[in-house]
């Protein structure tokens, strides 16, 4: 994730398959959410592929709502699910 003055990226998330559902994603975002907040940017924005719904379901859960689509984000053929979170909110 990068910190810039009004908004968080992260710009990659994974967990090593055989330790998902643990509760291990749920914590790395806590830490990284931590850090933006002591950052001052409360706003963290990210994409996923948007036929990710493994995904989806995980920043859902965790109070990221959709923003948008962007087609072509990946490679220029794949579309991305924009989700954003306010700390503030
Ligand atoms: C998305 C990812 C990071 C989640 O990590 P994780 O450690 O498994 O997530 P957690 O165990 O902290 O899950 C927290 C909650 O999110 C939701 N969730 C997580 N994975 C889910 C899934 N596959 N399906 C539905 N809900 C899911 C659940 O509500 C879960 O709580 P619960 O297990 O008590 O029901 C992991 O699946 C992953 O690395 N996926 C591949 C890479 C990827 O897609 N990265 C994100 C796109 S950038």
């Amino acid at each position: 994730m990068s910190c810039a003055d009004a908004e968080a990226h992260l710009k990659l998330l994974a967990v090593k398959p055989a330790y998902r559902r643990r509760g291990v994603g749920r914590r790395l975002m806590g830490w990284l959410e931590d850090s933006a907040l002591v950052a001052g940017t409360p706003m963290i924005y990210l994409e996923l592929r948007a036929n990710n719904k493994c995904a989806l379901a995980f920043y859902e859960k965790l109070g990221y709502r959709k923003t948008g689509v962007v087609p072509g984000y990946y490679s220029g053929h794949e579309s991305a699910i924009r989700m954003g979170r306010d700390l503030w909110a």
